[in-house]
């Protein structure tokens, strides 16, 4: 199987998608760009520099100039413009120039946090992204979104800017706690449900081996998964239509996700926001009853949860209807129109909504 996934745009090549199981096939990727005589800063997390770091810096040391490190603390407080700022001030202190490079490494923190310091800094530098986990791989390092929390509103400052490459290490894949590893999984079914239902057959068939963390079956799974957010991405990379699909469990998701105060991951909320949406999609007759039942069991067969408590539907409502997703009033929701297809509608009433949030809430 060739692993090498390459996105295009407007059928021009602009980086490849690389699956690995070790790093020791990176230089290709920096003898592409000609790193030889640049500079190299690896941004990284305080939890992952601890594990990766020592091996990449070695690796990179015969390919660079020069090569720096600029770890901060682990999670998503980090995620933020006062974080963005010590990393200009290091690159200024260092002298880093437009053709010298940024690597993140690793989740979707750091992914995000190094892509917006990378389309920034000098008006926009080059940056490999090098995810370490899970939805890192095949979400949030595939497709150019970058950018920073600020205060509660998440990703409200950002830009597209696309990497030059998306390098893929599947055996950090194995350190992954588990929560954080099953989080992924929530984008990958999402992948399933709204543009392939053999893929997500796939993924019920081979759930046992997915847990278990069987490396065959992980590079397969994120091949898969990569091939699909490479289509959405390349058909519409500002999302102008399309790739709102993506965004299928996010809707009610977003929501949920901060009135628990983040204390749920991402893939978490999204799982429940799933639930939500495909409960909608049953309502409206598009999927059966049997499909929605099945939606809701391989969610929880996946670890995933799929009701929430401590929160009042009212509250969801109110939050949904104030996400970033309205448009001219109305709000933009992700339904299927079948299993493995989904559809953007601007009909879903307040009403409806309640009822699939009433649905998730058990008190
Ligand atoms: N994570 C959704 C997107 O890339 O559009």
């Amino acid at each position: 199987m060739n692993t090498n996934i390459t996105v295009k745009y407007n059928d021009l090549p602009i980086y490849d998608i690389v699956l690995e199981q070790d790093y020791s096939a990176f230089y290709r990727e920096l003898n592409k760009l000609n790193t030889g005589n640049r500079k190299i800063c690896i941004v990284t997390d305080t939890n992952l520099s601890k594990l990766y770091l020592n091996e990449l810096t070695e690796i990179l040391k015969d390919y660079a100039k020069v090569v720096e490190t600029f770890a901060f603390p682990a999670g998503e407080a980090s995620k933020n413009l006062d974080t963005v700022y010590l990393l200009y001030e290091r690159l200024i202190h260092s002298r880093f120039d437009r053709k010298d490079l940024l690597i993140a490494l690793g989740g979707g923190v750091v992914g995000d946090l190094t892509g917006y310091a990378a389309a920034t800094y000098l008006r926009g530098i080059n940056f490999i992204q090098m995810p370490t986990s899970l939805l890192a791989m095949v979400d949030s390092s595939i497709g150019g979104k970058t950018g920073v929390d600020f205060h509660a509103y998440k990703n409200m400052i950002g830009a597209f800017h696309q990497p030059k490459s998306v390098y893929i290490n599947l055996k950090t894949l194995l350190s992954l706690e588990d929560a954080q590893y099953y989080s992924g999984l929530g984008e990958i079914i999402k992948h399933g449900l709204i543009k392939d239902a053999n893929y997500y057959l796939w993924l019920k068939e081979h759930c046992e081996a997915i847990k278990n963390r069987d490396m065959e079956v992980l590079k397969e799974m994120i091949y898969k998964s990569c091939l699909i957010k490479r289509e959405v991405v390349e058909k519409d990379p500002k999302e102008m239509g399309e790739r709102a699909l993506l965004n299928y469990g996010h809707t009610i998701g977003h929501a949920v996700e901060k009135l628990m105060e983040f204390k749920l991951l991402h893939g978490e909320c999204v799982a429940v926001g799933m639930v939500a949406a495909s409960y909608l999609s049953f309502k409206r007759n598009h999927i059966t009853r049997g499909q929605f039942t099945d939606i809701v069991s391989t969610i929880q067969s996946f670890n995933l949860p799929t009701f929430i408590s401590g929160i009042r539907a009212e509250d969801v409502l109110k939050v949904t209807l104030y996400d970033k997703k309205m448009e001219a009033g109305r709000i933009k929701f992700i339904l299927l129109a079948e299993l493995g297809m989904a559809y953007i509608d601007t009909t879903v009433t307040e009403e409806e909504m309640l009822e699939a949030v009433n649905y998730i809430i058990k008190q």
